[in-house]
């Protein structure tokens, strides 16, 4: 079983523990200052380390208001996300001239994650993807001899998690910050049942923003009952995102020699076809606009990574307008790289820019789609007693 590791829960939580008790129990999730507080007893920097600071991102439909927390390293990069869905609202990194940019497709406050027309679009703007990232055929799977039907939403089948999945539920948040940088600890207890799968499933996601201008995000879940995982961030990057254009410029290299080949519903035949002579060769760059027309509808794939555990790289994307590069790196076997191809200019973000066709692109590491019901890819089922444990990491950099 792939990723699915029984230590990884202790190295995860551990730290954030010492940092609880060494902070008392004033880090609650409305916050609204900046806070400072010791570095765990157990990390190599003895002193403070600023807290993330946290303000009010609007109230949900339902009236819970929610939060907006900002982590801030020392090269003043900033990583803004919301407790609603777990999103990734905003990425403040330099270009090559030092001039800080926001990164990240997304909206000023909670209400643009709700409107009917994102809801409807269903893009998933930044946010925590699950149980299962990605499509399962039919809204249907077998396990340990049970069917088991889900929430279908995506024509036939069942795509990120159902009608609500973790993308459109509000998380509890723990803010934290030791000597890796300053994190955000969200945590959600997934019914049993909760849109048809089976277990009360627990997660937890902590993402740090570390001193090398890396966004870490750590996934761990647990379940009481059999089940099937997949947890992924749904980001749309456009390392150019200020100037309004898309992203057919930007060059993307994927360590991957195979891809899975969908049919129209976009489920994984079972073949792995490899790469080789197609337009789905990134294992050199390539301008995700060069042979994108020769893709109909445009990218929207899972590659299979050539290395399928441990950390390994997984995708590198540099944008010659800005020479800004990101660089992703997961334990993961697949990775989706998509191209927006569905936004259509109904959706103004940040700003009021307008969302277009290719306004950005996700890597969203992953087991690949529709595992739980094609035996032959890495499995996606955590028993009770196990842990699932995943992290991916997005660096940033720039080329000159
Ligand atoms: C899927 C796309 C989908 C997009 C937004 C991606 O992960 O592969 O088909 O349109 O998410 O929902």
């Amino acid at each position: 079983m792939i990723s699915l590791r029984r230590s990884g829960l202790l190295a995860v939580t551990l730290p954030s523990l010492l940092l609880l008790a060494a902070c008392g129990s004033d880090q609650s999730a409305d916050q609204t200052t900046t806070t400072t507080a010791s570095a765990p007893a157990d990390s190599a920097s003895t002193k403070s380390v600023a807290m993330p600071t946290s303000a009010s991102f609007g109230k949900t439909t339902d009236g819970t208001e929610v939060q907006l927390f900002t982590l801030t390293n020392a090269n003043g990069v900033k990583a803004s996300i919301t407790n609603y869905g777990g999103t990734l609202t905003s990425l403040l990194v330099p270009d090559k001239d030092g001039k800080m940019g926001d990164v990240i497709l997304g909206f000023d406050n909670v209400s643009g994650y709700q409107s009917p027309e994102f809801v409807k679009a269903g893009p998933y703007f930044g946010a925590l993807i699950g149980r299962y990232g990605n499509r399962i055929k039919g809204g249907k799977f077998t396990l340990e001899g049970k069917a088991y039907t889900l929430a279908k939403n995506n024509g036939p089948n069942s795509l990120h998690g159902g009608l609500k999945g973790f993308d459109k539920v509000v998380w509890q948040a723990e803010p934290g910050s030791s000597a890796d940088g300053q994190s955000l600890k969200l945590t959600y207890v997934s019914k049993d049942g909760e849109e048809g799968y089976p277990g009360t499933l627990t997660v937890a996601v902590v993402y740090t923003l570390t001193a090398d201008n890396a966004l870490k995000i750590d996934y761990t879940a647990t379940t009481d009952k059999a089940t099937v995982v997949n947890l992924t961030n749904h980001a749309y990057f456009n390392l150019n995102h200020g100037a309004g254009k898309d992203v057919l410029n930007h060059e993307v290299t994927l360590p991957a020699d195979r891809y899975t080949v969908v049919d129209a519903t976009l489920i994984p035949t079972g073949e792995l076809k490899p790469v080789k002579g197609t337009p789905f060769d990134f294992t050199t760059p390539h301008a995700i606009g060069e042979r994108i027309g020769q893709v109909p509808g445009g990218y929207d794939h899972n590659w299979v990574l050539n290395t399928a555990t441990g950390e390994h790289a997984a995708a590198t994307v540099y944008d010659p307008a800005t020479g800004r590069t990101l660089e992703v790196t997961t334990d993961q076997p697949g990775i989706q790289f998509y191209t927006g191809n569905f936004l259509d200019g109904t959706l103004k973000g940040k700003g009021g820019t307008v969302y277009g066709k290719h306004a950005g692109f996700c890597l969203e590491t992953q087991h690949f789609p529709d595992s739980p019901n094609q035996p032959k890819f890495p499995s996606t089922e955590l028993k009770p007693g196990e842990t699932y444990h995943s992290v991916s990491t997005y660096k940033f950099g720039v080329r000159k």
